[in-house]
Parts: structure tokens; C-alpha cells; sequence
């Protein structure tokens, strides 16, 4: 059997990661991952339960239970349990929910199998924070993709201004920081950078070279 190829792109929130690793996959034709959807669906999944997020084993339990399907069109569509919660996905509030929900060792222990069965022929871009580390450690093509805080907070301001949500700039900044506090400190799959990934810091790269760059790392094979 053909191995399926898989590249990794990691980094913290606001890189540009989903809108590189979307054009990447179109031009490879491949499958995409967008792995913070799962945990931001599982943030919005308590949320809607009403469970307490310092009630681990509730959380656990929904992340078991929970029911998802990915719909790739022009935008990713995401139905949660039987609904359409597209709209809810990129707002900070789940953002920030789903990093305390993906905190938890057993969450993330729990969503594994259903990230790995993304890895489909003939290859699959995956974006998130420990896709190179822990979940496709045999990736054979591997990204860290960065830019400064000011950068990633202007983008993430501009992503949903455009989206027609009300956002804040120094409000959307700190929380940014917060968010890759706690993502890069937590004690299970942190986001880390992969020995074996390629560096990218996209402060003043376009889009377009930052995905030139990732193509030409997969046509080196
Ligand atoms: O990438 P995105 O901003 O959608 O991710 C939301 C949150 O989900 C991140 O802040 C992170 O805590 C968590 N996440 C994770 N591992 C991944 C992807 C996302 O822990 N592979």
C-alpha cells in the first residue's frame, strides 16, 4: 500500500496557518485538517451542555460523546451533534474555550483516533499545535509557522472585522498572549516546534511566498 503523505503545519494562533494550510492542500490536492475546529467544537459542545469547564471528567465525556462533521466547501462548514455551528467556530470566546478544554490529557487522548483518520490518499495538510509533534510524528514534511504577537493580534482583528464581528485590537492582543501562554505551557502536547520542521516566521512574508515556501519543501520530497 502507498503511504498517505501528510504535512504538518504547527504554530500559535494568528500565524496565518488556516489560510495557508487551505491553499497549500487546494494546490497539492490533498485532504485538510483543521484540528483547532475539533477542540473548538468540543468548547462549544460544554458550552451549549452547560457543563462547568473545571469539570474534567463532564468534558471527557462530551469529547467521547460528541458527534462532528466536517463539510469542505468554499468555507469549512462544522455540524456539531446534528447542528450547523459554522458562525460559532471562529469567535475568540471558543478560542479561548478551547484551550482550556484542550488542556485536559484525557481530551486530547480521546480526539486523537479522530484526527488521524483524516490521513487520507493521496495526502493530508494538517493545521494546529502538535500535528508534527504528537498526533503525525512520521509526517515527512513538517512547518513551525510564526509571526510577531502585534502581527498575529492584527490579522486575527482584521479576520473577524471582515466577518462582520464586533472585535477589540487590545483586547484580541492579550487574549492572543493568554492563549499561547497556556498552549505552549501546558504539561501534554504543548505547542512546540518538531526537530524536524522547517521555520517560518510570516511577520513580513504575503501569503502567496509563505505558501511557495511550504510547496517547494514538498516537491524537494
Ligand atoms: O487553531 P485554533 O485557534 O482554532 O485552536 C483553538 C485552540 O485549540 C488552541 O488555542 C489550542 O489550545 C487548541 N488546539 C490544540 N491542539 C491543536 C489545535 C488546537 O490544543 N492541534
Amino acid at each position: 500500500m502507498m503511504a498517505v503523505a501528510v504535512l504538518t503545519i504547527d504554530g500559535p494562533s494568528g500565524a496565518g496557518k488556516g489560510t495557508v494550510s487551505r491553499l497549500a492542500a487546494k494546490r497539492l490536492g490533498w485532504h485538510y485538517l483543521d484540528s483547532g475546529s475539533i477542540y473548538r467544537s468540543l468548547a462549544l459542545a460544554v458550552s451549549k451542555q452547560g457543563i462547568d469547564l473545571a469539570d474534567e471528567a463532564a468534558i471527557v465525556r462530551a469529547a467521547e460523546a460528541m458527534r462532528l462533521e466536517f463539510e469542505c466547501g468554499e468555507e469549512l462548514t462544522v455540524r456539531l451533534n446534528g447542528q450547523d455551528v459554522t458562525a460559532e467556530i471562529p469567535l475568540e470566546s471558543t478560542g479561548n474555550r478551547a484551550s482550556t478544554v484542550a488542556a485536559i490529557p484525557e481530551v486530547r487522548r480521546v480526539l486523537l483516533q479522530k484526527q488521524r483518520d483524516f490521513k487520507q490518499s493521496p495526502g493530508l495538510v494538517a493545521d494546529g499545535r502538535d500535528m508534527g509533534t504528537v498526533v503525525f510524528p512520521e509526517a515527512p514534511f513538517k512547518v513551525f509557522l510564526t509571526a510577531s504577537a502585534s502581527e498575529r493580534a492584527m490579522r486575527r482583528y482584521k479576520q473577524l472585522k471582515e466577518k462582520g464581528i464586533d472585535a477589540n485590537l487590545a483586547r484580541i492582543t492579550n487574549e492572543i498572549e493568554e492563549r499561547d501562554r497556556r498552549d505552549r505551557e501546558r504539561a501534554t502536547a504543548p505547542l512546540a516546534m518538531a526537530s524536524d520542521a522547517l521555520f517560518l516566521d510570516s511577520s513580513d512574508m504575503t501569503i502567496d511566498s509563505v505558501v511557495e515556501e511550504i510547496l517547494n519543501l514538498v516537491r524537494k520530497g
